[in-house]
């Protein structure tokens, strides 16, 4: 898998839009059961052709100059489903990080976990943790992957230990700051993502970078994410080009 930033491909997104590419980019990969249904299959053929779309979005994020992305692959929610469904989730995670790793680390790619970790399968954890570790030198395209993960938990997480922190009186109340926060969280040290995608027509961000979205552009688009591929990717980096971006300020237009 080649996934380092292609300079020519990089220039030539960047001029078709004439502007800048976002940073980071968020993936809610949904839809992977109803394109299974839609065909008769059963849902885990959904998911096993959403990695495939996975790997090809990694590929193309690195090829036009993406720095960090994230995919949320398992929600703290989606402990709900099926066993079957969320047994098979486990295995084709295991199964992404056994196959791939070797490749995306010749590719540069940094790999991160986020999300709660208390209570996984210890497997699931060392496995996850080795990708971590191995990646870690790495320069390249940053992977995010969101597992067993739920915003409001990461920041209920975070929150906590800045209590503790105060009442050990280590810190002070008014010390507790947006920044003191987004340090505590999973992501520290990451960009705030520019630009959040979510297929299959489902416009909501399920629990999903909630600090971290305020000022994110968001892209939904009806693709089933197995169906998601570069020239999609494309039009969503097309149509984040296009957006006017004004942090509560105003538009250099406007100047
Ligand atoms: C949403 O589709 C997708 C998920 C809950 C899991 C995402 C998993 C992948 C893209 C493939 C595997 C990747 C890894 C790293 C394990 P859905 O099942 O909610 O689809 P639906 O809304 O049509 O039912």
């Amino acid at each position: 898998m080649s996934v380092s930033p292609d300079r020519d491909l990089q220039a030539s997104a960047s001029e078709r839009s004439g502007a800048k590419l976002p940073r980071h980019v968020a993936f809610i990969m949904d839809g992977n059961g109803r394109w299974a249904t839609s065909r008769g299959l059963p849902r885990t053929e959904g998911h096993r052709q959403g990695l495939e779309a996975l790997r090809n979005m990694i590929r193309h994020a690195g090829k036009v100059g993406i720095e960090v992305v994230t995919i949320y692959s398992f929600s703290s929610e989606n402990w709900s489903r099926p066993e079957t469904e969320v047994s098979f989730l486990m295995g084709l995670l295991r199964r992404f990080v056994q196959r791939d790793l070797s490749e995306l680390h010749d590719a540069n790619v940094r790999i991160r976990i986020i999300g709660g970790r208390n209570g996984l399968d210890a497997g699931i954890l060392k496995l996850l943790q080795e990708a971590e570790e191995l990646t870690s030198g790495n320069t390249g395209l940053e992977l995010v992957v969101a597992f067993n993960y739920g915003a409001r938990d990461e920041i209920i997480r975070a929150a906590q230990v800045l209590a503790q922190k105060v009442a050990a009186g280590e810190m002070r109340p008014e010390e507790l700051t947006e920044a003191a926060l987004t340090e505590q969280l999973d992501t520290r040290g990451l960009p705030d993502p520019d630009l959040i995608i979510r297929t299959s027509g489902e416009m909501r961000l399920s629990n999903f970078l909630l600090w971290q979205a305020a000022y994110s552009e968001f892209y939904f688009c009806d693709l089933l994410w197995p169906d998601f591929d570069a020239a999609a990717f494309d039009k969503a980096l097309d149509c984040f080009c296009a957006r006017d971006r004004r942090y509560g300020g105003l538009s250099a237009k406007t100047y």
